[in-house]
């Protein structure tokens, strides 16, 4: 039976860990990106559905639950979400479940996957080693989580445990509304040599360029794409992340990323 899984990542942890996925469920499985499908008339749809897309402030992204909204999927659909994190889910899969049962839908598992956090507003990319140890022990977490999804049961929820989930996701509702314009604090500095992939790589086209240099348009995504992914480090954000490490999963390429953008964009 065939199952989709739709993924949502600004710098390749989700989608390392989608794509494991896929190779793990076999000829059955297809890797779709949300933000390009959401531009699409209708979504296409299977048996079986998995979300799987980053933490932020220890909750969904808007964008993953506005895609949720448009998902076609139905009461038979068996649906499930993982979430890649940096240690701290929050209340992710609660979050989700709640705006699933809205939709009538129910989510039968929401597994919370350790990822190197991405988060270069509060800090840098961590060391390699410690990047390594995340790697090394996701093949046995995908392995069950396959299993889970081929047998079609219901999994776990995987959420920061209680009381502290609770704080945490207050601390998401009163953030996530603010995602849209966090972009305000980006800038490109002089170093910037007009390669454009900052605007390729956005999955929500919220940067055009202006004499060769990105602008942000704050519907933004808070995926962190174009900062970490800028060839020559010219994207900032504020003062803080001059100088800061730069994290991308060494395994995803740019280019992959770019898929998510609807869409063939003008020159
Ligand atoms: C805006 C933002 C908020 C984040 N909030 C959290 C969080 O609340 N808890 C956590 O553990 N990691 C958090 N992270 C880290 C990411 O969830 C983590 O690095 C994830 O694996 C990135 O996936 P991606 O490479 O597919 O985008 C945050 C990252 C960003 C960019």
């Amino acid at each position: 039976m065939k199952t989709i899984l739709y993924w949502f990542s600004g710098t390749g942890n989700s989608l390392a860990v989608a794509k494991a996925l896929a190779q793990r469920l076999g000829a059955e499985a297809q890797l779709l990106p949300m933000t390009a499908t959401m531009a699409r008339p209708e979504a296409p749809t299977a048996p079986a559905i998995g979300l799987v897309f980053p933490v932020y402030a220890f909750g969904p992204p808007p964008v993953v639950l506005e895609f949720l909204r448009k998902l076609p999927a139905g009461r038979d659909t068996y649906l499930f979400a993982v979430n890649t994190n940096g240690g701290m889910p929050g209340r992710t899969g609660a979050i989700l479940r709640r705006a699933c049962a809205k939709r009538g839908l129910t989510l039968a598992a929401g597994w919370s996957v350790k990822m190197p956090g991405n988060a270069i507003s509060l800090y840098g990319a961590p060391p390699v080693q410690e990047q390594q140890r995340y790697f090394d022990i996701l093949p046995r977490q995908v392995d069950a989580i396959a299993a889970t999804v081929s047998a079609r049961q219901r999994g776990p929820f995987q959420d920061s445990a209680a009381p502290l989930s609770w704080l945490l996701g207050a601390i998401w509702h009163l953030g996530s509304p603010h995602f849209a314009r966090s972009d305000k604090n980006y800038f490109a500095t002089e170093a910037c040599i007009h390669c454009g992939l900052c605007r390729k790589i956005c999955p929500v086209a919220n940067i055009e360029l202006e004499a060769g240099r990105p602008v942000w348009l704050h519907h933004c995504a808070a995926c962190q794409a174009c900062i970490q992914y800028c060839p020559v480090e010219a994207i900032q954000y504020g003062k803080k992340t001059i100088g800061r490490k730069r994290y991308r999963h060494p395994q995803v390429l740019a280019d992959e990323l770019c898929t998510q953008q609807a869409g063939p964009r003008p020159a």
